[in-house]
């Protein structure tokens, strides 16, 4: 499906913005929102058309099914049936940067495309306030994946929105940047057991110690996040990880105090949440350079984990 092209308005998160954003939303269009997690590519989950334009906008293949923002937990047990493991997380983290895939409920009403024909969906809702609002005064579910193109460095500002999908999208809401900076965490059931599909911006230690249980990391292959693909939030730009001393020519991307002569830092001070939130950012302004990307070693703890699973798909061999 090749869309027209669009000239694509910036709206700011005022009462005039937000309606507009909801009239487009209403209209089958698309609409780029912030979140604390990235910004999102708003459509109408109930709309075909509206879904449509999203999987067509982002090049997205159409087995990679998308998650459902709501504006509150009714909303979401509208949709789907929640395990008790679930509620006991949808209670802790929720408004924020956390998604729960559960069964699908009879006549929940979604554009057959969101699912990608399973026979769960992935909830989330979300905290960002302008988000909420938008949420608030669509009053439907509104299917959004990250406002990237497929395959390539996620958005947190709407001026990474605007260089990845100007032309193909209605509006950006411009919210400022993404305080979180990585996508949500995702949690699905194998039965009553909660199984990390995707880690994100809430670590596994905080996800575990609110379950009071271990996540289990994969169930099988029975459930699976299809999105997971090796190659992912890529840069132009050849990536290596783990490097102490860069190359002559490497844009270096340092983390913690010991990366003197480094061009950018994630975190001066070694904070994983600082490094999360400038992630992105980082790789896409690295990226702007030209250049091939060294990265240093980031630990593997709290949001380090997710930090390094974006940055092994940003280095992965490119499909
Ligand atoms: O923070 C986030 O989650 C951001 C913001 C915009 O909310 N969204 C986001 O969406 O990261 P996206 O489309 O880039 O990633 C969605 C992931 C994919 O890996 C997809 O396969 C998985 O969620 N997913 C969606 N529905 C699923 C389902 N029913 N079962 C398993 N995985 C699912
Ligand atoms: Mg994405």
């Amino acid at each position: 499906m090749t869309e027209p092209f669009e000239q694509t308005q910036t709206l700011a998160p005022d009462a005039a913005g937000l309606a507009q954003a909801a009239a487009f939303l209403r209209a089958g269009r698309l609409v780029a929102i912030p979140t604390e997690t990235v910004y999102g590519l708003a459509g109408d989950a109930r709309n075909p058309d509206a879904v449509a334009r999203i999987f067509a906008a982002k090049g997205r293949p159409a087995h990679n099914p998308l998650i459902v923002h709501l504006a509150n937990l009714d909303a979401a047990l509208a949709l789907a049936a929640l395990p008790e493991a679930g509620l006991k997380l949808a209670a802790q983290f929720w408004p924020g940067p956390l998604t729960l895939v559960a069964p699908l409920r009879a006549g929940h009403g979604l554009a057959p495309a969101v699912t990608a024909g399973l026979e769960t969906v992935a909830l989330r809702l979300p905290a960002h306030p302008v988000a909420r609002a938008l949420l608030a005064e669509f009053g439907g579910p509104v299917a959004a994946p990250s406002a990237n193109p497929s395959g390539q460095i996620s958005p947190t500002t709407a001026a990474h929105v605007r260089a990845g999908l100007s032309g193909r999208i209605a509006a950006i809401l411009d919210g400022g940047a993404c305080a979180v900076g990585l996508e949500s965490a995702i949690v699905g059931f194998d039965g009553p057991r909660a199984v990390l599909l995707r880690a994100g911006g809430i670590s596994r230690e905080a996800l575990e110690t609110a379950l009071g249980a271990r996540l289990a990391t994969d169930a099988g292959g029975k459930i699976t996040a299809p999105g997971q693909l090796a190659s992912h939030y890529a840069p132009r730009a050849a990536v290596r990880l783990n490097v102490t001393a860069s190359n002559p020519g490497e844009v270096w991307i340092g983390f913690g105090p010991d990366c003197a002569g480094a061009d950018f830092s994630l975190s001066q001070t070694g904070d994983p949440a600082e490094a999360a939130a400038r992630l992105f950012a980082v790789l896409h302004e690295a990226d702007a350079l030209g250049r091939p990307i060294a990265v240093a070693p980031v630990p593997e703890t709290g949001l380090g984990a997710a930090i390094n699973d974006r940055l092994r798909r940003a280095a992965a061999p490119r499909a």
